[in-house]
Order: C-alpha cells, then sequence, then structure tokens
C-alpha cells in the first residue's frame, strides 16, 4: 500500500534526513521563516505540528514559543525519534506516533502546522485532512501549511519538474542520497495551488491565502473564525 511505502521511505530516511534538507529544499530558509511570521504574535498558543518528522519545523517553532504546549504527531517512529533528541531538555514537548488521517483528535489547538507532509495524500483524502483539521482547532485558530504543489497547467508542471531536477543537480549532496530523494519524490501526489485552496475553503476556512511560493513551494494559510 502507498501509505506503508511513505512509512517505510521516511523511516530509512531519517538518518541523513536532516544533513541534506537544506541542500534539497530551494531557498529553504525563507519557505521555512514565512510560516513562522504567520504564526507569530498569539499569547501561550496551543500548538500541534502535523507530519512532524525530526522536528525541523517544531525547532522553529519552539523557539518562538519555548513555554507554550506543543505536539508533534508522525506515523514514522524512527523521524519522531530524531525530533526526541532535539528536545530532550524541554517538557512541554508531546508525541503522538499516529496516521493524522486515522488520529481520533481529542485536544483543541490555537495553531495547527504541517511542512512537507501532506502533499503524500491523494486529493480526497487532502480534504478528508482538511475537514479534520477545521474540527481540531479552536475558533480564531489558524492552520498553516507548507507544501508543494503541482503545476497548475501540464506545461507549468513540467517547468517545476525542471526546476527540481536542475537544482538537484546543481546539489553537493552525495549521488545515493540523490537518488534516494528522487525516489521518495515518485511518492508524492501534489494538489495545484488552486486545489489546496477549494479544499481548505470546503472544509469551512475563512482568509485562505497563499504567502510565499518559489515554484512548486508554497506557505498556505487559512483560518477558522
Ligand atoms: C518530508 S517529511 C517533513 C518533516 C518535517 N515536517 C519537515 O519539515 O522536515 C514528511 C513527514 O510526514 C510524515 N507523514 C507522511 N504521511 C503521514 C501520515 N499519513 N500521518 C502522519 N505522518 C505522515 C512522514 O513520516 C515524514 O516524517
Amino acid at each position: 500500500m502507498q501509505q506503508d511505502k511513505i512509512l517505510e521511505a521516511f523511516n530509512n530516511a531519517s538518518d541523513n534526513y536532516d544533513k541534506y534538507r537544506k541542500q534539497a529544499i530551494p531557498n529553504m530558509d525563507i519557505f521555512y521563516k514565512t510560516l513562522i511570521d504567520e504564526i507569530t504574535g498569539y499569547t501561550k498558543p496551543e500548538i500541534l505540528d502535523l507530519g512532524a518528522g525530526t522536528g525541523i519545523l517544531s525547532e522553529m517553532i519552539y523557539n518562538i514559543y519555548p513555554t507554550s504546549n506543543l505536539t508533534l504527531l508522525d506515523f514514522s517512529e524512527d523521524m519522531l525519534k530524531k525530533a526526541e533528541k532535539k528536545f530532550e531538555n524541554t517538557t512541554n514537548i508531546k508525541y503522538l506516533k499516529a496516521d493524522y488521517l486515522k488520529y481520533d483528535y481529542t485536544n483543541k489547538y490555537d495553531i495547527i502546522t504541517s511542512s512537507l507532509s501532506i502533499h503524500h495524500l491523494e486529493n480526497t483524502k487532502k480534504q478528508e485532512l482538511y475537514n479534520k483539521i477545521y474540527d481540531t482547532l479552536n475558533h480564531g485558530g489558524i492552520f498553516v501549511n507548507a507544501d508543494l504543489a503541482l503545476g497548475n497547467t501540464p506545461n507549468t508542471e513540467e517547468i517545476y519538474k525542471q526546476k527540481d531536477y536542475n537544482h538537484l543537480k546543481k546539489q553537493d549532496i552525495p549521488e545515493e542520497e540523490k537518488q534516494k530523494l528522487t525516489e521518495r519524490r515518485k511518492l508524492d501526489k501534489p494538489a495545484t495551488i488552486k486545489e489546496n485552496m477549494k479544499y481548505l475553503e470546503k472544509a469551512g476556512f475563512t482568509d485562505v491565502d497563499v504567502y510565499y511560493k518559489y515554484y512548486r513551494y508554497f506557505v498556505m494559510k487559512a483560518k477558522k473564525e
């Protein structure tokens, strides 16, 4: 099953995941910083990071909200273990090893984030997850997603593909790692920006907008009134 393949790929990737991220993601700093800027300014919010992986984004969130309760959810035990190492000396971090589509969310959150994860879901499942996220947010809460999009047309998707290929080719990463990343990318099922916006609006979100975009990389924010 596709989900099993994704889980296996991330369990296998966990050891070297952090090491090559900066090279794998074009303009990684500004991509994540945009998400961080959009969640800044709340007073001690309850935060959930979906598909938190090794905690790259979670760590940035922790740095702006060191006293908030931050929950990291991911179905890969190996990825989460790496995250636990980053937060060894903290007490207000919670870990949930679960599939975010199947998890029975009992708590409510003010901020839900996700980075580079939801594009692994089929589009119908993206809608399901956005519905769940909406239900899991407090009123006034926000969802911010930094992720990958499919090109809006076959021609623009071709441009995105070329950009990915040329970017990776230039990077000083071992060939074996490039190969692994290329294989992992074959499991991606991104939706277009328009589709993502439509799914969020259908879930009930308002003020859905895009705050960053570089080829297929985007940061999208949505509000629950
Ligand atoms: C590319 S990593 C991104 C990790 C982290 N958010 C980051 O920005 O580096 C994608 C993560 O999503 C997780 N993931 C994918 N599908 C998932 C699902 N259905 N439920 C929970 N986690 C999932 C994977 O295990 C992996 O750790």
